[in-house]
Order: C-alpha cells, then sequence, then structure tokens
C-alpha cells in the first residue's frame, strides 16, 4: 500500500524512541509508504537524558515534526496513582511498568495526530509481544477512525544485521557503539530486560542486566529506614517532607535501589500466547506498593480489603492486557477510588540488603483499636459474646456434622436404628 497516490502526502504519527529500530520505522514509513512522518517521544522517566538530541534527529532524519514531551508528572499523577490504589502486580509480582506507559504515550500521539490532521499512527513494536497490543487497543479506543501501521510487523528485515544493512543504505545513523544484547524497556515505575541469555528460564542473570539496583551482597551493612506518608493512597511525604508523588518515585529509585530492593526474575504469560522470562528492577514500585498495602490493612474494613484482592486482580490482568482505555479497567479504577478514601497515614519501612519491610504505620483513620486488640489490661472485648457469636457462626458446620459429615460417621443411624425397631415390633 501507498497511503499518498494523489497529491498531498498523508501524515503519520510515529512513536519515536530515537533507537534503531524507531529511526528504521521512521526512514521505512517514507520510502516505503509515503508518508509524511511526525515524531513523537515522550519522556517518561526513561534513562534517556538528551531528548532534545532525540528531537532533533527525526528532524534530520527528514520528519516533518518533532515533539519531545515530559510526560512524568501526568505518568505519575494519572497513571502510577491508579496503579497503586489497585495495588497492581500482574500475576502477583511484575508491577506493570511496560504495560502502564504504553495507554499514556498513545494518547499523546493521538493528540498530536488531530492536532496535525494525521489519518495514521505507528509504532515499532514487533508482532510477538504485548506492547503492539496496549498502542493499538489504546488507539482504538481513544479514535477508532485513525489507522494503525506497524512497519516491524510488515517489513521483511529479519535479523539486526539486515536491518543495520537497511539502515545504512537509507542514511538512518546507525549508532558505533555495539548494542547490549538485551531489550529493555524503562520509566519511572522502573525496568524491562528480556532477550539474550535471558531466554534461557534456567540461566542466572547476569550481573550486568541490573543497572538500577545494587546487588544485595554489595549493598550498605547497615539498614536505612523510610517514612512514606500517604494522602487518600496517594504518597504525598518521604521522611515526613511534603514532595510531589513523581519526586517520591524518582527519590525512592534511588534509595531502595541503593540497597538492592525490587529485582524480579520471573516467567509470564504474554497475552500473545507465549511465556517469556523477563527481570525487572523495580525500586520505588516495591516499596510504594508494599507501604500502601501496609496502610490499607489498618484503614480499610476486613470485608473491602478482602473483596479488593479480586479487583486487583482483574485490574492487572486488564491493564497487562491492554485494556486500560476499557469500561471494566475504568469501572474498577472506581471502586479502588472508593476504597482510598480513609488510607491516610504514614507507613516506616525498612530498606536492607535487598529487602524492604514494614516496621510500623499509623493513620488517623486506623481501624485498629488497641482496647480492642490488646490481651492486656485494657482489654474491652466482650468475651461473653464470642460463645454466642460462635454458636450462630458455627451452626452451618454443626448441620453439617451431624447429617453428612463427622458426627454422622460416627454414630448410628438414626434412621436404621427406627426400621430395625419397626421389623422387630412387626414379627
Ligand atoms: N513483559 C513486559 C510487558 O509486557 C515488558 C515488556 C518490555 N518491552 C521491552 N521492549 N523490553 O509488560
Amino acid at each position: 500500500m501507498n497511503a499518498n497516490k494523489g497529491q498531498a502526502k498523508e501524515k503519520v504519527v510515529l512513536a519515536y524512541s530515537g533507537g534503531l529500530d524507531t529511526s528504521v520505522c521512521l526512514k521505512w514509513l517514507q520510502v516505503e509508504k509515503g508518508f509524511d512522518v511526525i515524531a513523537v517521544c515522550g519522556n517518561v522517566g526513561q534513562d534517556e537524558s538528551d531528548l532534545a538530541a532525540i528531537k532533533q534527529k527525526a528532524l534530520d532524519m527528514g520528519a516533518i515534526a518533532s515533539f519531545a514531551v515530559d510526560m512524568r508528572e501526568e505518568y505519575a499523577n494519572e497513571f502510577l496513582t491508579l496503579a497503586l490504589a489497585a495495588n497492581g502486580l500482574y500475576e502477583n509480582s511484575y508491577p506493570l511498568l511496560s504495560a502502564l506507559s504504553r495507554p499514556l504515550l498513545s494518547k499523546h500521539m493521538v493528540e498530536a495526530a488531530h492536532a496535525l490532521g494525521a489519518h495514521y499512527i505507528a509504532h515499532g513494536c514487533t508482532g510477538k509481544g504485548n506492547d503492539q497490543v496496549r498502542f493499538e487497543t489504546s488507539i482504538k479506543a481513544l479514535d477508532p477512525t485513525l489507522e494503525i501501521v506497524a512497519p516491524v510487523r510488515e517489513w521483511d528485515l529479519h535479523c539486526r544485521e539486515e536491518e543495520i544493512e537497511w539502515a545504512k543504505a537509507h542514511g538512518v545513523p546507525v549508532a558505533a557503539t555495539k548494542k547490549s544484547p538485551y531489550s529493555i524497556d524503562d520509566n519511572l515505575w522502573g525496568r524491562a530486560i528480556e532477550c539474550g541469555v535471558l531466554e534461557d528460564p534456567w540461566a542466572e542473570p547476569p550481573a550486568d542486566i541490573w543497572t538500577l539496583t545494587a546487588d544485595a551482597a554489595d549493598a550498605p551493612d547497615h539498614a536505612e529506614y523510610v517514612e512514606i506518608g500517604f494522602e487518600q493512597g496517594v504518597p504525598c511525604s518521604l521522611n515526613g517532607e511534603d514532595m510531589p508523588f513523581v519526586d517520591i518515585v524518582k527519590a525512592l529509585n534511588v534509595k531502595a535501589g541503593a540497597h538492592g530492593i525490587g529485582r524480579l526474575d520471573m516467567v509470564e504469560n504474554r497475552l500473545v500466547g507465549v511465556k517469556s522470562r523477563e527481570c525487572y528492577e523495580v525500586p520505588a514500585a516495591k516499596v510504594l506498593i508494599d507501604a500502601h498495602k501496609a496502610l490499607e490493612t489498618l484503614c480499610l474494613d476486613g470485608a473491602t480489603q478482602h473483596y479488593k484482592l479480586g479487583v486487583e486482580q482483574q485490574w492487572a490482568t486488564a491493564v497487562y492486557q491492554g485494556m486500560w482505555f476499557s469500561p471494566l479497567k475504568m469501572a474498577l479504577d472506581s471502586f479502588c477510588a472508593a476504597t482510598q478514601q480513609y488510607v491516610t497515614g504514614t507507613v516506616k519501612m525498612k530498606l536492607y540488603k535487598g529487602s524492604c519491610t514494614v516496621t510500623g504505620r499509623k493513620s488517623p483513620y486506623s481501624l485498629y483499636d488497641f482496647n480492642l486488640a490488646s490481651y492486656g489490661a485494657d482489654d474491652a472485648f466482650n468475651h461473653e459474646s464470642a460463645k454466642g457469636f460462635i454458636d450462630l457462626y458455627g451452626l452451618p458446620v454443626t448441620t453439617w456434622s451431624a447429617m453428612q459429615g463427622p458426627a454422622a460417621d460416627a454414630a448410628p443411624q438414626a434412621d436404621q436404628a427406627a426400621d430395625e425397631t419397626a421389623a422387630a415390633n412387626a414379627a
């Protein structure tokens, strides 16, 4: 297909990172499809200092417009707050860092398409991963009239060498430095590492994959305590100092990372049906989710807390599977938001040699009642009520035991005894 049979070229908005894949995409969209390309590079806190250079690189390759957008605050305030409210962990482990950033990037690409009159959006994802799904479902949800182009799924460059060859032949700058064998995705919520030797799930992750976290063995020999303040479920202070949430995340990535906290090594189930071995380092996410859960144990009533566990799993699965902009996920957000009204207080965490431990929690809305919980002289619990409560609470199992369970097995059957008496009388 050539998008531009007629006069004016069609425009496409490309999610641009500055790396080889998306640079080749940019050129390929021009050369093979005849598009005018608009590059959008989002800063979501990835380890990429020079956004101005990335923006310029796109222009140098002939993009008609190029945007470097600082999305960090929006990412923290509109995405990570919801992830924290839901204690979002896919398969109980992965804090969803890549799954959270794609819908935000998509939103900005759709906005750019509207602003510049583009009818196409392109991304540099392969056909094997989750991220293509997340981009495309988000774009479909936000504007179903936009058409999606996925060059990497279409072109027939079968390996990195072929890609580099194509790049050189078409004037795409190729970095002289040897590329790492890993595929990395990172942002404020952590860093994902896959491919290379990690494709063997038996192979221990080599030390060089980790960049945000120290090896626990090399971490300081003394523990460090941090106090995280929450206001309605959102972190608002660190060690007593009020701070924007985004700054708390940044600070904890450094602090907890230095103590070797937040390394994950897992095999996960991708949406496209394959299992993949993934390593993550998520220092801030680990500390904040643990702290948030601890505060919820004080501030939520037991029934809500228990019900929320199921909601959290559904939330994480929906987000992992590209359903950020969906009625189910938004309804689950509403539930989580309703539970956060009184999740205000402070949690004390001990960071030490790869582990973070909750060592204290307090809240002005705490449902923990010392006089009810205490076994000491201040005990206000009514012990006499317990017997009646248990008699009724245990009634279903008492009945079951007598009729069908252990008591029924032990006792001579009443019916059988009655039958025998009747037979004797008749004789
Ligand atoms: N497996 C994770 C996910 O699907 C991370 C994907 C990261 N992408 C990458 N290019 N390394 O959310």
